[in-house]
């Protein structure tokens, strides 16, 4: 069914107009929408005002992961997640790494990059003299547009003209870098980006005896020069299971993350694994996860293959295990401003800057994976996940507490099985 002005009719109306086209029980169908209506009606429409097209709202869990020890400061931290083990296997990570001198991190830049991206039919030399005769007028061009950003000691770091005629012909990039301190920056540098194309537009017609055209000013979500490192170490004898010896259990740990260095098909699931606690801690502080999860891959792929973005080795008796993430996060601007639980996630963590902000979520995206190759190579994975699953089986057929308990007891010690689940319950 195909409208026009949808947007344009009241959220009632949208509502109708749904309900009557696409839902058999329409009584049904606009109990569930309204009933994840916020009863404060400005909260509402502060949710409402967030999208175009807004008719309910989306609940995700929020959840917290405590005792995370990130250089030397211990972190309750906020995650948003629907999948059931993701904050206990976080939280139990966090408590496991506290007492080994728990996570520690560096930042190895914070710069993030964008693009002009144009085409020039005429020769190469002609542009480079053009941009280095011009680079100075252009960055007095867009001046006032960083003011703001100069003063909280960011701004553009550096500007080029890149050659990249020999992947597609006539195709040239002015690159700008920038820092943009606590802020994600892409309005600031989508703002520049497209200022700077304007200025240098009007110039290349007038200076230049080829054609230029600018086909698109943006940021790269890629950022391999913001990039943090989170790592973890204690001694082998620390490592030790009911089953394996420190050293055997380092052993193993070591060759599961080998694996997933070597095996793309494992390294996906590896890194996913990661972006559980990643992504969690994205979303519950305002951040745009699709840009990070973007930028991560990209990064696992970086030497032409994709691979795990954590390593580890033994060193002195001692496992090493560390994550190397590129990130562009922000604690100002956005999300942070408006969304009241947002504020309380960047309260929770004390007001972090972007930077550690950075170490944060780094951290959280190591201690998932070590939950998980923990997991992986003692017990198996199913565990844990399916203690988790049960519950939401068991509310899926809506048990009451007596029923939980029978369930519970006897899943214990077996993998749990729906149709086990439903058997023993009598829902057959
Ligand atoms: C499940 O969401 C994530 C894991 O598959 C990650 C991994 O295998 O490392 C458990």
């Amino acid at each position: 069914m195909q409208i026009n002005g949808f947007s344009k009719l009241s959220k009632k109306d949208k509502i109708d107009w749904l309900l009557q086209h696409y839902l058999s029980d329409s009584n049904e169908a606009r109990q569930i929408l309204e009933q994840y209506w916020h009863t404060d009606k400005a909260l509402q429409e502060l949710h409402d005002g967030f999208i175009e097209n807004s008719i309910s709202n989306f609940y995700l869990p929020y959840g917290i992961a405590p005792n995370f020890v990130i250089d030397k400061k211990i972190y309750a931290v906020p995650m948003v997640t629907e999948e059931s083990s993701v904050v206990a296997a976080a939280a139990k990570s966090a408590k496991f790494w506290s007492n080994k001198g728990g996570f520690k991190t560096e930042i190895a830049g914070t710069i993030k990059v964008g693009h002009i991206h144009f085409t020039y039919t005429g020769a190469t030399s002609e542009l480079i003299v053009f941009f280095r005769n011009i680079r100075r007028d252009l960055l007095d061009a867009v001046a006032h547009l960083q003011q703001n950003m100069q003063q909280r000691g960011g701004g553009i770091k550096d500007v080029n003209l890149i050659d990249k005629t020999t992947e597609l012909p006539d195709y040239y990039q002015i690159e700008f870098k920038f820092d943009t301190v606590d802020a994600m920056g892409a309005n600031f540098i989508n703002s520049i980006l497209e200022e700077a194309a304007d200025y240098l537009n009007v110039k290349a017609e007038k200076m230049l005896s080829g054609q230029w055209q600018t086909v698109m000013s943006i940021l790269s979500n890629y950022t391999p020069e913001s990039l943090v490192r989170a790592s973890v170490s204690c001694p082998l004898e620390q490592l030790q299971t009911p089953r394996l010896s420190g050293y055997e259990y380092a052993q193993k740990f070591l060759t599961a993350v080998a694996i997933a260095e070597k095996e793309p098909y494992r390294a996906v699931t590896h890194n996913k694994g990661i972006m559980n606690g990643v992504d969690a801690v994205v979303i519950a502080t305002g951040n745009d996860f699709r840009a990070v999860e973007a930028g991560v891959h990209a990064y696992a792929s970086k030497n032409g293959k994709y691979s795990s973005l954590s390593h580890a080795r033994i060193e002195n008796d001692q496992l090493i295990f560390w994550l190397d993430l590129p990130l562009a996060v922000g604690t100002v601007g956005g999300l942070t401003r408006l969304h009241p639980l947002v504020k309380f996630s960047l309260q929770l963590l004390q007001k972090p800057s972007a930077r550690q902000l950075m170490r944060i979520v780094a951290s959280v995206g190591l201690a998932q994976n070590f939950a998980a190759i923990n997991s992986l190579i003692t017990s198996g994975i199913q565990k844990g996940h399916m203690k988790m699953h049960l519950n939401n089986l068991l509310n899926l057929i809506e048990a009451n507490p007596e029923e939980r308990r029978r369930a519970k007891a006897y899943f214990s010690d077996k993998k749990v099985v729906f149709s086990e689940l439903k058997k023993l319950l009598g829902r057959d």
